[in-house]
């Protein structure tokens, strides 16, 4: 495979199940140290990075079987996604004190931002187990905001969601671009979802590349029609 993925892009991945989606980004965000290849992150050579350090680059990700941590609140889910901003105590006490109080202040005014951008206020004290599939999948991504990333990837964000909620992710995705400049990585399997907020779009089959550009046409190409009906089709 070869991909860029400019600043500020929302490019598409598809393919039929098994074709390589999820191993890609886990290459890219550094859960599997590719065996060959180079991962370029703006510029710098990020190839078999550990996933905190990827992180703390500005890669956030969002996972396809929800990563939540069960028992805990949504605002504590989306205080953990701060942790790679908070420092280790390498400071004397005294002075550690007082800037740990000072990130925790700065960690909260920024998750606060974005539970209001996310409209996640009405459950904020809720615990993440009982919430429908679609508010999960709004608290990964608050997760991932508040880390402040670069770079976005989401991993089948839609799925499982119906009409209205598909929506209200898709004006999520582009409104985190237009106002923090966040390019995305965005890999689904509703096509209409594709061809309606990516710039450009790719999409694999056996881990190959079969075709590449502007979605409404790839979507189009018999390569890539052929390859959904031949390798089952998904909702
Ligand atoms: N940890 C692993 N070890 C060995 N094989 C794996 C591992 N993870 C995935 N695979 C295999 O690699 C191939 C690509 O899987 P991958 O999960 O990347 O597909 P995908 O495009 O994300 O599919 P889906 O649409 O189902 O999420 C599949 O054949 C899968 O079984
Ligand atoms: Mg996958």
């Amino acid at each position: 495979m070869d991909l860029a993925i400019n600043h500020g892009e929302i490019f598409g991945l598809v393919g039929p199940n098994g074709s390589g989606k999820t191993t890609l980004t886990n290459a890219i965000s550094g859960f599997y140290p590719p065996n060959k290849g180079i991962v370029r992150m703006a510029g710098k050579d990020i190839t078999g990075v550990a996933p905190h350090k990827v992180a703390r680059l500005g890669v956030a990700r969002t996972f396809q079987n929800l990563a939540l941590f069960n028992g805990m609140s949504v605002l504590d889910n989306i205080l953990l996604g701060r942790h790679i901003h908070m420092h280790p105590g390498v400071l004397p006490t005294m002075l550690y004190w007082w800037v740990a109080r000072r990130e925790e202040i700065a960690n909260r005014m920024i998750v606060e931002e974005v539970i209001e951008f996310l409209q996640l206020e009405s459950v904020r004290n809720e615990l993440v187990d009982g919430l429908p599939i679609g508010l999960k999948k709004r608290v990964e991504l608050a997760r991932a905001l508040v880390s402040e990333p670069r770079m976005l990837i989401l991993d089948e964000p839609m799925a499982g969601m119906n009409q209205e909620e598909k929506g209200y992710m898709a004006r999520f995705i582009l409104d985190a671009r237009a106002e923090r400049g966040i390019s995305v990585l965005l890999i689904e399997h509703h096509m209409d979802v594709i061809v309606g907020i990516c710039d450009r779009m790719l999409a694999l089959n056996y881990g190959e590349m079969i075709a590449g550009g502007i979605p409404k046409d790839v979507v189009k190409d018999p390569r890539v029609i052929e390859a959904y009906i031949g390798g089952g089709a998904h909702g």
